[in-house]
């Protein structure tokens, strides 16, 4: 393989802790928080605060926090106000409310002891050093849920009630929790559940085209142009959208159809890369299940197969595939079933997952009934389309 042929213009865009500026489809939940923290730019040390986010893999919930807390840091940075952002992922110190608070602490006193000191001692230096020096901080705990699980009411009741005790100082520490599911608080009391969730932002899962939107600008940052067509982004959102709406399953596959289409010189990233890449990150359909399909059935997904094999669209309108099933079945000497039986094989290998359908799209991108082969390479199914027709017509 040639070295300096690649379609990849910058895959360290599609790396996992690359952050763009700008993330579609979460201003309204970035303008949210801004609400929620803005006192620290209008009247700073006069309160704190603690906001959830909250929302399943892939919403966008760690870049939304970094990005805000850029921003915000670039803002008091314009009002000249002494402002800390400090991100922490929780289940890099697996829950341990003592390694994060030290974690913390260490920001400003450099040659803090890491061991020797409980979690209420640092906490109490934290709140010392930051009064002295008039430091206003927001720290973000993600992956909160593992802190919770760790050590349970006590310590998220410590940090939530910080202020409390000292109500005449001024407040300088506020949080953000970030968390996949709200259940984690359930096994909190009363007081801190109560505490803890009167601020939420959620995140709802992307639907497809804001994955496409998404997955679009990131094509654009790091392949060069003209290399992933608009029918292998949609595709790649499909699965996405399949995938719980989840955006990092989305640019992970990207990159990894990205390496497939280079290892095979490809001048563009097909969608048989897309398939390549989705198998070698999640199981697919199981071959016995393939095996054990009908003989039509199995010859109208080896025609798919073909036809998915020599072209390089991502998706077949369901009357040319039917035509390459007519085609064949004359070469198995078959006569072809009726539209309508081959509409039932296609919601039925749909529903195993071989297939993905997408019916009366017409009005929304001018697409009707087409077909792709979201998972599986076609060469590996017309491969065992083959084998099993061969052995299905010995045994007739
Ligand atoms: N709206 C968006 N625009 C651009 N990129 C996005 C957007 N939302 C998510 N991403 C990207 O998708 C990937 C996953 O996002 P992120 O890591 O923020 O998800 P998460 O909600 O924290 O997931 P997890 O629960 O697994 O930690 C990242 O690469 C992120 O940059
Ligand atoms: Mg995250």
């Amino acid at each position: 393989m040639s070295l300096t042929h690649s379609v990849f213009n910058d895959e360290s865009k599609l790396d996992i802790n690359y952050i763009p500026a700008k993330l579609p489809h979460r201003e309204k939940e970035q303008r949210l928080l801004g609400a929620f923290f803005n006192f620290i730019l209008q009247c700073p040390g006069k309160m704190s605060q603690r906001v959830i986010l909250v929302g399943d893999v892939g919403t966008g919930k760690t870049a939304l926090a970094k990005n805000f807390g850029a921003d915000l840091v670039s803002q008091t940075k314009r009002k000249n106000l002494k402002f800390h952002y400090i991100h922490i992922n929780c289940r890099e110190f697996r829950g341990s409310l003592q390694p994060i608070l030290h974690k913390i602490v260490t920001t400003f006193c450099s040659n803090y002891p890491a061991r020797g000191y409980a979690a209420d001692e640092i906490l109490a230096t934290l709140i010392q050093v930051i009064e002295e020096e008039e430091i206003h901080l927001l720290v973000t705990l993600d992956e909160f849920d593992s802190l919770i699980q760790k050590e349970g009411s006590d310590a998220v009741y410590k940090l939530t009630r910080i202020h409390e005790t000292r109500q005449d100082k001024p407040q300088r520490l506020s949080f953000l929790f970030i968390l996949r599911d709200l259940k984690a608080t359930e096994c909190l009391d009363d007081s801190t559940k109560s505490t803890l969730q009167q601020n939420i932002v959620r995140l709802e899962r992307y639907g497809k085209f804001q994955l496409m939107d998404i997955l679009d600008a990131r094509v654009v940052l790091a392949f060069k142009s003209g290399a992933v067509e608009e029918d292998v982004v949609d595709l790649v959102a499909e699965l996405a959208y399949s995938e719980t709406g989840n955006a990092r399953f989305g640019i992970e596959l990207l990159w990894r159809a990205g390496k497939y289409a280079d290892a095979s010189e490809f001048d563009q990233v097909r969608a048989e890369c897309i398939r390549s890449a989705v198998s070698a990150i999640i199981p697919t359909v199981r071959r016995s299940e393939l095996v054990s399909l009908g003989f039509h059935e199995k010859l109208f997904l080896l025609a798919l197969a073909r036809h998915f094999r020599d072209n390089t669209e991502a998706y077949i309108q369901i009357g040319e595939a039917e035509k390459a099933y007519g085609v064949v079945c004359e070469e198995y000497d078959e006569s072809p079933k009726s539209h309508t039986q081959i509409w039932l094989y296609v919601q039925y290998l749909s529903k195993l997952g071989v297939l993905k359908a997408e019916v009366g799209a017409a009005e929304v991108r001018g697409r009707t009934n087409r077909l792709s082969l979201p998972s599986i390479p076609a060469a590996e199914l017309e491969q065992v389309m083959q084998h099993s027709l061969h052995e299905a017509k010995g045994e007739l």
